[in-house]
């Protein structure tokens, strides 16, 4: 494919779980990848056990350095030409099992930063890049806390619910401008995330609590993520989709 045709994307939180299996699913679609991440070391190994299947880039980046953020764009720029699609993955669940009132200021502050400000940040330098090309695609990575509540994780809920009004709100104001912008909402995913803040107990209880009966796959939201990128109508922007297994369906 020649390079002016060439779709470009550009994956944060790429060198674990979700955000690496969406930038795996992007190079075998043939985009041209930046695989953005703070984790320099799981980044560069994830660069070079890609490379064989398409083209990428790591890039090392912290979401909450808005310098770093816009280095990262503008990187990817400079490589590839032009911005496509964006997944903004990158993230952290905070502090485990702490009521409302009993939550660190520490705790909150991290997990705003990280979740909420780090996707702004990202979509504050990502869409001026689109705009250059008539347009683009960006999805957020919520979570099914950014759909309902869930105790004990209320830094974690409320950035996820910032995630999907910032989605929603940048929709409305660039859907005339060729820029779709959506929000994906995963239910519990088998990641490291996930198994770090689970007990073999809880995650067996939260199985049999759920409808499907099982843990989600990583792969399953990366091409939620893909597919909304590349293939979905036009029509089809400011919403934040569940790919939880009906978890919020009840
Ligand atoms: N795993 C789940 O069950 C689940 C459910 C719902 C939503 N999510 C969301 O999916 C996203 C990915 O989570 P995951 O489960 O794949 O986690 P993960 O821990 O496997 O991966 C997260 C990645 O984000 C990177 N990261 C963290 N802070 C960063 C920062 N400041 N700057 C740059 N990179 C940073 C980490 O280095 C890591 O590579 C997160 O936004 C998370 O909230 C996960």
């Amino acid at each position: 494919m020649a390079d002016a045709e060439r779709k470009v994307a550009f994956v944060t939180g790429a060198s674990s779980g979700i955000g690496r299996a969406a930038a795996e699913a992007f190079i075998a679609r043939g985009y041209a990848t930046a695989l953005v991440d703070r984790d320099e070391a799981a980044g560069l190994r994830l660069e070079a056990e890609l490379r064989g299947s398409g083209d990428c880039i790591f890039i090392p980046c912290d979401v909450t350095d808005d310098e770093s953020v816009r280095r990262a764009v503008a990187t990817t720029v400079e490589r590839y030409g032009r911005l496509d699609a964006a997944f903004n993955a990158a993230g952290i669940d905070g502090e485990h099992g702490k009521a409302t009132a009993d939550g660190s200021m520490e705790n909150w502050s991290r997990v705003i930063a990280i979740d909420l400000t780090g996707v702004w940040s990202c979509m504050r330098y990502q869409i001026p890049q689109m705009l250059k090309s008539g347009g683009g695609s960006i999805v957020n990575c919520a979570s099914v806390a950014g759909l309902v509540g869930a105790p004990f994780f209320s830094a974690y809920v409320a950035a996820k619910h910032g995630v999907v009004g910032l989605t929603k709100t940048a929709a409305l104001e660039y859907a005339r401008q060729g820029i779709r912008v959506n929000a994906v909402c995963p239910g519990m995913i088998d990641t490291p995330m996930s198994r770090a803040g689970m007990t073999p107990e809880l995650a067996e209880a939260l199985i049999a609590e759920s409808a499907i009966g099982r843990l989600g796959e990583p792969e399953e939201v990366a091409r939620a993520v893909v597919w909304l990128c590349d293939e979905a109508p036009g029509f089809l922007t400011g919403q934040a989709i569940a790919v939880d297994g009906a978890w919020t369906a009840r």
